[in-house]
């Protein structure tokens, strides 16, 4: 008999492997991009399919700037093509999209572009896509630590009132739950400062697919792995 199927409400990705996929190819790593481009696609279809209602993808990091300037402009081009090829499926799919991080590190193109497609779909609640930009998890607990520093200094709140509701308000996550599952694909077994806060009672799966090969038969795979975990949350 076939296993009953659990479905995460919220499936976060951090999709690793596009470089190597290329490079087992005998590829340049930016074709590796553009393929895992396509997977992105194939998985929020996948996720709306299984009914999941939150798909997060690592997008870019923190220290992914530190990569070859050649690798950075291709992939800011390749992300700013999307977003403006992309917006109207996007909005046809009536899919919430929203970035995670600072976007203001971005070209001013791009930052345009992330919010019209923000603001263009944030009535949607069948279905959320956050994409984790420019996102590293200390800087977004640094970020929330400020604002709420800058809210006890202007008297809003007292020292007293802070507690993980309000930490939790200010991360760029803020009216979202957590992840259930984190997959990283490629066999790499760490987070990369994904999600450090929100991570606290994710399941983890690491399948060895690397991301650009990520379809809806390793999603399933993901889930029936996921359907198999007990979640205690502390409790016997
Ligand atoms: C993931 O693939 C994409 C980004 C982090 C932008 P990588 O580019 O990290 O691919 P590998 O890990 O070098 O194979
Ligand atoms: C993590 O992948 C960041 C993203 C997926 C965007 P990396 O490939 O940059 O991570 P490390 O360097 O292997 O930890
Ligand atoms: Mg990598």
């Amino acid at each position: 008999m076939e296993q009953e199927l659990k479905i995460p409400n919220h499936v976060a990705i951090i999709l690793d492997g596009n470089g190597r996929w290329a490079k087992k190819k005998g590829l340049p790593r930016t074709v590796g991009h553009v393929n895992g481009m396509k997977a992105v696609q194939r998985t929020i279809a996948a996720c709306q399919k299984f009914g999941i209602k939150t798909l997060t993808v690592y997008g870019f990091s923190t220290e992914n700037w530190s990569r070859p300037k050649e690798e950075v402009d291709f992939l800011m081009k390749l992300l700013l093509r999307h977003l403006i090829n992309k917006a109207n499926k996007i909005i046809e799919n009536k899919i919430r999209f929203v970035v995670l991080g600072d976007k203001s590190r971005f070209s001013p193109e791009i930052q345009n572009a992330m919010k019209k497609l923000e603001s263009d779909t944030k009535d949607f609640t069948e279905f959320t896509f956050n994409v984790a930009l420019n996102y590293g998890g200390h800087a977004e607990i640094v970020k929330a630590t400020k604002e709420i520093a800058q809210d006890v200094k202007d008297g809003k709140i007292s020292i007293d009132d802070i507690d993980e509701k309000i930490f939790e308000s200010h991360l760029y996550t803020h009216d979202q739950l957590p992840p259930d599952l984190i997959i990283r694909t490629s066999g790499e077994q760490r987070l990369s400062g994904f999600l450090l806060w929100q991570c606290s009672y994710s399941e983890f799966y690491f399948p060895q697919v690397h991301f650009p090969d990520f379809n809806e038969e390793q999603l399933k795979i993901a889930i029936q792995e996921y359907s198999k975990r007990d979640r205690r949350y502390g409790k016997v």
